[in-house]
């Protein structure tokens, strides 16, 4: 998402100056076992592990919004309300899949070398792993896997945010993409990445105002 006239400098400050959310314990797990598998450090390969795992709660309470818009042609309102919220879903999926494919475009532009194991086959098993949980929280108490997902784009967000400031070189680097016209005409890779960071502050935004609405209002 490039919403002209955004200052990113300023929405980067806005993040750093921020808390991180107190995360649940599904959270930290999940945070934990990719900082031993992949380590501490933020990389941009570690990034598109995480993109990978971050489109799936959308398919998962897409999938879900579909079986209850099922036989709804009595209540119309009802079933206006779950595609809404479909949409929602989708937009936020495709979002997802911008920044992975700009995050992938870049790993390969730069040469790092990637282990199929690691970077191709490990974040498959996380993410189908993550589908089914955020599937079955949402089943629970939809607020329950809003919640997982809030924590998971809150570390997103500030994961990116700290990678622009451990990387000023990144000022000085044009962004050239293939996905430009589909995601933003960003000048530099620091502005790509503070942009992806805002759209998961945004993404995490959508999931607390969820919580705080009943479901599909
Ligand atoms: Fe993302
Ligand atoms: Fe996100």
């Amino acid at each position: 998402m490039n919403i002209p006239g955004t200052d990113l400098k300023a929405e980067q400050a806005k993040t750093l100056a921020a808390p991180r959310r107190p995360y649940g314990l599904l959270a930290r797990l999940l945070f934990l076992g990719m900082d031993l598998v992949y380590g501490k450090q933020r990389t941009l390969k570690k990034f598109t592990v995480l993109e990978v795992i971050a489109r799936v709660p959308y398919q998962a309470w897409e999938h879900v919004a579909y079986i209850a818009m099922t036989h709804t042609y009595r209540a119309p309102g009802f079933a206006r309300r779950v595609f809404e919220f479909i949409k929602e879903s989708r937009m936020q999926q495709d979002n997802e899949q911008w920044h992975l494919l700009i995050l992938e475009e870049w790993v390969q532009k730069d040469g790092l070398r990637e282990s199929f194991l690691l970077y191709r086959f490990g974040p498959q098993v996380v993410a189908f792993f993550y589908y089914h949980v955020s599937w079955l929280l949402y089943v629970i108490d939809p607020k329950l896997s809003y919640a997982l997902n809030a924590d998971f784009e809150d570390h997103a967000e500030h994961e990116y945010m700290e990678f622009v400031r451990e990387h000023p070189e990144l000022e000085e680097r044009p962004f050239e993409s293939e996905f430009k016209a589909d995601y933003g005409n960003h000048a530099t890779l620091a502005d790509v990445l503070r942009q992806i960071g805002l759209d998961e502050r945004h993404h995490k935004e959508e999931s607390l105002a969820r919580i705080a609405a009943p479901r599909f209002s």
